[in-house]
């Protein structure tokens, strides 16, 4: 199978591998006029279209007016879940906090209750369908956790549906156990029996089963302490998992420098990430990944993008998708609110959202760029005036076709 675009207004970040850090991120390769020939599920060649040869394509499109991104990354979600929140949401309107709503049982404590009740098959179903949604919004990758289980046998449950969801999504996806999402009630009193079981047992089976790919831990007051972070991961570590942990979201308590020291892949919200941190950072291969969507909709404090990037560092963005502080999946609007409300300029969220971004789930060789021999999973917009139309016209939806593998997408 082959597919030719051809007239293509701008073709977006025909980069190679390497992720942008600091000034580099202001940077974005583009290709004025172009066309891409995509065959057997990769990308084949590109170039100007005054160049063109003569390529024999299965297909064609005439992509005139349009611009062609490789497909965004979404690698911070929580898109296995029962079902959504909306009550939560109203005591949200009225005053409750996040803490609060969590402290009355609500939150994640709500959803691990639901997902007791609901089947494997609903849940692959529910989170498929959100797949498809955040595929049309132009998400061609995305990482998923577990942390709704919060035992034994609920996080493997989660594990083994995310397993399956691999199988059959039209897009790649990577597994992140969250067993130490929040405390399970049962252990409230004694959350060190909880990790102990997370460290002695949960971990031997997700090896055995090859259920995940990273381990993370909500460092978080209420939550987990960096000492329980530091049990958790090198636990992970010892089987085979790398670190992609939740930090810094409320307080600052050195969850950054614990998973700097560790080597992770990325460490994950950072609203409250101080001097110490940063400096951890700035000597590390670590990716920042920055979640918008979840200061917006809590209403909270959004992570100083503009004091990381001006520092030197790589970030990138991700939607955190999940019921309780991110009910939605949309890259475009993430992206709007890191221009609006946390000064990053178009051309460095484009590049947090795709190659920062796939550096950040280890898809660096396979996805993030336009370049030949990496995974055709791209898009083609609308017709647009300017790659700054997609941040600034938030709300709207600029993605026309979706191509995965090399082919049209249509929804499944
Ligand atoms: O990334 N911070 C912890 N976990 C999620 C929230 C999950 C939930 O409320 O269901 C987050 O924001
Ligand atoms: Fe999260």
């Amino acid at each position: 199978m082959s597919l030719l675009i051809k007239n293509i207004k701008s073709l977006i970040q025909i980069t190679g591998s390497a992720k942008k850090c600091g000034k580099e991120m202001k940077k974005l390769d583009v290709l004025e006029n172009a066309f891409l020939f995509l065959k057997d599920e990769k990308i084949e060649a590109f170039g100007k279209m005054e160049n063109i040869p003569h390529f024999k394509a299965d297909n064609e499109i005439d992509a005139i007016g349009r611009f062609v991104f490789p497909s965004y990354i979404d690698t911070h979600t929580h898109i296995v879940f029962p079902q959504s929140r909306e009550k939560e949401f109203e005591l949200k309107i009225k005053g409750a906090t996040y803490e609060e709503i969590a402290a009355a049982g609500g939150g994640i404590l709500n959803s691990a209750k639901m997902l007791k009740q609901a089947t494997e098959e609903e849940l692959v179903a529910s989170a498929m369908k959100r797949i498809n949604e955040v595929v049309k919004l132009g998400t061609g990758a995305i990482e998923i956790k577990s942390g709704y289980g919060l035992s034994m046998e609920g996080e493997l449950k989660m594990l083994r549906v995310i397993k399956k969801i691999k199988k059959i999504s039209p897009i790649p996806v990577k597994a992140t156990f969250l067993g130490a999402h929040a405390v399970p009630p049962e252990y409230k009193n004694d959350r060190s029996k909880y990790i102990d079981i997370i460290v002695n047992e949960m971990l031997t089976v997700i090896e055995k089963e090859k259920l995940a790919e990273y381990i993370d831990i909500f460092i978080e007051k209420g939550f987990y302490s960096l000492e329980d972070g530091k049990r958790v991961i090198e636990a992970g570590k010892k089987h085979g998992l790398k670190p992609k942990i939740h930090v810094d979201q409320m307080n600052e308590l050195g969850g950054v420098q614990l998973g700097v020291k560790n080597n992770a892949v990325s460490v994950d919200h950072l609203e409250n990430i101080g001097e110490e941190g940063i400096t951890a950072l700035k000597n590390s291969k670590t990716i920042a990944t920055l979640l918008p969507s979840c200061s917006f909709y809590l209403n909270m404090k959004f992570p100083p993008a503009r004091k990381l990037i001006d520092e030197g560092l790589a970030v990138s963005i991700a939607s955190d998708y999940n019921p309780g502080s991110s009910p939605s999946g949309n890259l475009n609007f993430s992206m709007s609110l890191a221009c609006i409300k946390m000064k990053m300029m178009p051309e460095e969220v484009i590049n947090a959202v795709t190659i920062n971004a796939a550096h950040a789930l280890e898809l660096e060789n396979e996805m993030g760029s336009i370049a030949k021999g990496k995974l055709a999973n791209l898009f083609i917009t609308k017709p647009i005036s300017s790659i700054a139309c997609i941040p600034y016209s938030f709300g709207n939806n600029f993605v026309d076709t979706v191509i995965l593998k090399g082919k049209v997408y249509k929804e499944i």
